[in-house]
């Protein structure tokens, strides 16, 4: 029977027609769809023996079982023949008056090589965790691949994180190393990362060596039998590495992402489905090109960059650029420059950043020749149809489709998304779910929503390659967090709509989640941070719309003795210093309010939906505050709300 029809070789679906039949095979016949997908597109050391084997019930999902593999070889070994010499990742400086750097396949063959040899030198061997802890230098990419060469688990930490936030996620996988530089460049400012990472190994007894590459060229301390300097270890290291042969489900890499309640959630995910999906949906959701130049502003440090700055990219072949710096240095007008001087084709960012240029007017973006371009992204947050508007006509010039694509670190790759030039956009809509996802919306009840123009609860039916598999160390919360609210499918903690057509719209996090400037914050940990200031009795933290960073933080203060307002302002900055140190700047309160009680329901619970309409100066409908234990509190909230 020859069931397949080439997927492949349509790699760039052409119209709409063909997204809704190749969709629709998808979801008929997942197994043979995605075994196609595989068996064309990539190199297998054994090919599986079972396509798929799931039970949400469990949970348990295994792609491309029996399967043998080393994601690296895929990466970039595969390449060498055809595009040796074609540049890999294309490093912009934070400084533009230092050059770029070209690294081709071949060197990146190399550079990986080498780091790999490192690491096996320094005893990490198949399975053990590195926690990576570099800012966006090649350094970064190249440890994140040295690992994968040999077996080793990632967990990359973004190198914006405290160093409490570094020893927890540090010490919560057990990690046997770190890896991280002298310092950093952001925009003017250079920051003493090694510091941060000396600070957090206090902590950490389990960390035997810290490799360290140099970028700012600090006198730092190097603590002896622990701290090496990486670069005469890579120059003394052969630049051949022999892949380590992985099995499908074997772990790749482990990212943590905030939960509404107490630790980060170190996300697992696994080596076959992973780069079968984020190949497939790098090629199509950004039409990718031979000799195109993509680029996406995130950080390594998060999973946009994980999946389509590394691997989806590397594993088409095609030009990643890796960007040191931040929008605004030396001047609101840096995107725009580097577009122009690489020529970039594909541009993906977050709206936060979108809003933060929109703001700066147009004449910083009518000084470049921005006519290279030809797909927008956007991902993060939902995008506001003001920013949405601004991207498309004044850098998309009305040509170059925006593609809103929605996804999560869970989900390992993009999940609801136009594909650029076949699926019409609308501004604010990520529109249609990607080949082989299976979306629905469910009541509070627990019924599916059916037919078009609903409400709810955004849930996925079935399984997709790139899932992650497991919360490392924690079976029971990955079931709990994501499998238990509705029965038989994942639930992503995002609301969603469907219009006329079966566009999705996503209307933000259901639960205690706040993203603030495309960051995921977890109001739990903050809260916690806030508490461990000697004066404060309780906190509450909502979110409340800001026009740059789409939500900013307010909290709500409980003080052991309310005291003279007078020194209210130094208390503000010290909550503030102390969310930094144990979350992080990012983290910080745009508004603190303090308060002498908070409405709380008789169970003892806080009733944060009051305090979101508060901070959102909404209380025309309060709902009913009755049943409060407190209700009193209520108003004399109203009354000082900031
Ligand atoms: C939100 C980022 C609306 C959403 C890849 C999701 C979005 C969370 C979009 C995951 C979008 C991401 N429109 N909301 N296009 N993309 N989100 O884990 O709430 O950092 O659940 O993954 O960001 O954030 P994470």
């Amino acid at each position: 029977m020859n069931y397949k029809t080439n997927y492949m070789s349509n790699y760039h679906i052409k119209h709409l027609e063909e997204y809704y039949q190749v969709y629709r095979k998808s979801i008929r016949e997942p197994e043979n769809f995605w075994e196609e997908v595989a068996e064309e597109h990539f190199m297998w050391r054994k090919k599986w023996d079972n396509v798929l084997s799931w039970d949400f019930s469990k949970p348990d999902v295994k792609w491309f079982e029996g399967a043998k593999l080393n994601i690296t070889e895929n990466c970039i070994d595969r390449h060498l023949v055809t595009r040796g010499e074609k540049t890999a990742i294309l490093f912009e400086p934070n400084n533009p008056d230092e050059a770029a750097e070209h690294i081709t396949y071949n060197q990146l063959y190399e550079r990986v090589c080498k780091f790999a040899n490192v690491l096996k030198a320094e005893g990490i061997k198949k399975g053990d965790r590195v926690c990576i802890y570099v800012p966006m230098i090649p350094e970064l990419a190249i440890s994140v691949l040295a690992c994968a060469r040999i077996g080793a688990i990632h967990s990359v930490v973004f190198a914006g994180f405290s160093s409490k936030a570094l020893s927890t996620r540090i010490n919560d996988s057990d990690c046997k190393m770190v890896i991280t530089s002298d310092g950093s460049y952001r925009g003017s400012k250079a920051i003493d990362l090694k510091g941060i990472v000396d600070e957090a190994l206090e902590n950490c007894s389990g960390v035997k060596s810290v490799l360290v590459a140099k970028r700012i060229h600090s006198d730092i301390e190097m603590k002896a039998g622990r701290d090496k300097w990486l670069q005469p270890l890579l120059d003394e290291a052969s630049s051949d590495c022999k892949a380590e042969i992985m099995d499908a489900e074997d772990p790749l890499f482990i990212l943590y992402t905030s939960g509404s309640t107490g630790m980060p959630k170190g996300m697992v995910h696994t080596t076959a489905g992973y780069m079968v999906y984020t190949a497939y949906t790098f090629k199509n959701a950004f039409q990718y090109k031979e000799n195109d130049v993509y680029w996406c502003t995130a950080d390594i440090g998060w999973i946009t960059g994980h999946s389509y700055i590394v691997y989806g990219p590397l594993l088409n072949g095609a030009t990643t650029v890796m960007f040191e710096g931040v929008p605004h240095y030396p001047d609101f007008g840096r995107f725009w420059e580097i577009i122009e001087k690489h020529k970039v084709n594909q541009f993906y960012t977050a709206p936060t950043a979108i809003r933060a240029l929109a703001k700066q007017g147009n004449e910083l973006v009518d000084k470049y020749d921005l006519t290279s371009l030809k797909v927008l992204g956007s991902v993060g947050e939902p995008i506001n149809e003001e920013a949405w508007h601004w991207y498309n006509d004044n850098i998309g010039k009305k040509k170059s489709p925006i593609i809103d694509t929605w996804w999560q670190t869970e989900t390992g790759g993009i999940m609801i998304s136009p594909i650029p030039f076949v699926t019409p956009t609308k501004p604010t809509y990520a529109t249609l779910p990607f080949i082989g996802i299976q979306p629905c919306l469910m009541d509070e009840n627990g019924n599916e929503l059916k037919g078009n123009q609903v409400d709810g609860r955004l849930c996925i039916k079935f399984p997709w390659p790139s899932i992650a598999r497991t919360i490392w160390g924690n079976h029971q919360r990955y079931k709990d967090t994501y499998f238990s609210a509705f029965e038989n499918k994942y639930f992503t903690g995002d609301g969603a709509l469907r219009d006329e057509v079966g566009y999705y719209r996503i209307t933000g996090r259901v639960d205690d989640v706040i993203i603030v400037s495309g960051h995921n914050l977890g109001t739990a940990p903050i809260e916690d941070a806030i508490n461990e200031h000697p004066a404060v009795a309780e906190s509450a933290i909502v979110g409340f719309p800001h026009d740059v960073k789409g939500n900013a933080l307010y909290g709500f203060v409980i003080l052991k003795d309310f005291g003279e307002t007078r020194v209210h302002d130094n208390l503000r900055n010290e909550i503030n210093q102390i969310i930094t140190e144990h979350v992080g700047p990012i983290a910080k309160l745009d508004k603190i309010q303090f308060t002498s009680g908070l409405p709380k329901t008789r169970s003892g619970k806080i009733m944060r939906r009051i305090l979101r309409k508060i901070a959102c100066k909404d209380i025309s409908n309060l709902g009913d505050t009755s049943t409060l234990l407190n209700p009193e509190v209520v108003q004399e909230i109203i009354d000082n709300a900031l």
